[in-house]
């Protein structure tokens, strides 16, 4: 019997990606109040990306819980002369043991390329951190036909020196472009059809063992009341997170929905 053919029990996550908002305090303030809400919930990795000046207060919020602390970003060098940027060292130093890499507005507002995503893919790999590699087409491609095309290159170009490894290291989120921030969701369907198609394409790049293990997460205007549906979603794994995770109360919905499903 393959490694495909045995029912591989993957690991809930939900990740609360806070983008360029809250201030410390009430970075503090979400976290306490989570843990309030959802701090007993043990089956479902919890993951919180607060901004940089947050992180290290957030993650002393956190300190025992079962919560965990990543990054939105980081510097593809080690240190150095790069004003404004931050290492993975430091991230790391801060509490973090995720980094999000690739994420659309990264890409879209800040011009980072295929290139630059697969230096920072293969420092954070280095630095001993988990990547979530985010992926997904523009409203364009997808009418063009073009989704399968650009997922495929993004993962193989973000992942190009990203060595056998580390494979157990990284989760792939597909969060089409034109689902982010908009309140329009991606349908069951095209969810499925995109999850399939990366796990393929992972097992392409590692293997099926690799492949079989890999959390595919989806992100883009998931909220506390379409949590239910897209839980259900079988090759749906975890969920990233923007705007409803700035909220306690419905980030905790968030978590618990898919805790529930994936029971
Ligand atoms: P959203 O953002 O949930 O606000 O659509 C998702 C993301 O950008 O990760």
């Amino acid at each position: 019997m393959t490694p495909r053919n045995k029912p591989v029990r993957r690991r809930p996550i939900a990740v609360g990606n806070w983008k360029m908002n809250l201030t410390v305090a009430e970075s503090e303030a979400v976290v306490r109040k989570l843990l309030e809400t959802s701090g007993d919930v043990r089956d479902v990795d919890v993951v919180l990306a607060p901004s940089y000046t947050a992180l290290w207060a957030a993650g002393r919020a956190l300190k025992g819980s079962g919560l965990r602390l990543a990054a939105q970003n980081l510097h593809w060098e080690e240190a150095g002369a790069f004003t404004g940027e931050v290492s993975g060292a430091q991230i790391q130093d801060a509490g973090c043991s995720l980094v999000l890499v690739g994420h659309s507005e990264r890409r879209r507002l800040f011009g980072e390329t295929d290139e630059i995503v697969r230096r920072k893919v293969a420092r954070a790999l280095k630095q001993g951190l988990e990547v979530i590699l985010c992926i997904g087409e523009t409203l364009e491609q997808r009418l063009g036909d073009q989704t399968p095309v650009v997922v495929k290159g993004q993962m193989r170009e973000g992942l190009a020196d990203a060595g056998k490894e580390f494979s157990n290291r990284i989760l792939i989120a597909y969060e089409p472009v034109w689902a982010i921030g908009t309140g329009r969701v991606a349908t069951a369907e095209q969810i499925s059809e995109v999850h399939a198609l990366i796990r393929l394409e992972y097992e392409k790049l590692f293997d099926s063992v690799s492949a079989d293990a890999v959390r595919i997460l989806y992100g883009g205007s998931v909220t506390s009341e379409n949590i239910a549906d897209l839980a259900a979603i079988a090759d749906l794994d975890g969920v990233l997170v923007g705007g409803a995770s700035l909220n306690a109360d419905r980030f905790g919905t968030i978590i618990r929905g898919l805790q529930k499903a994936k029971a």
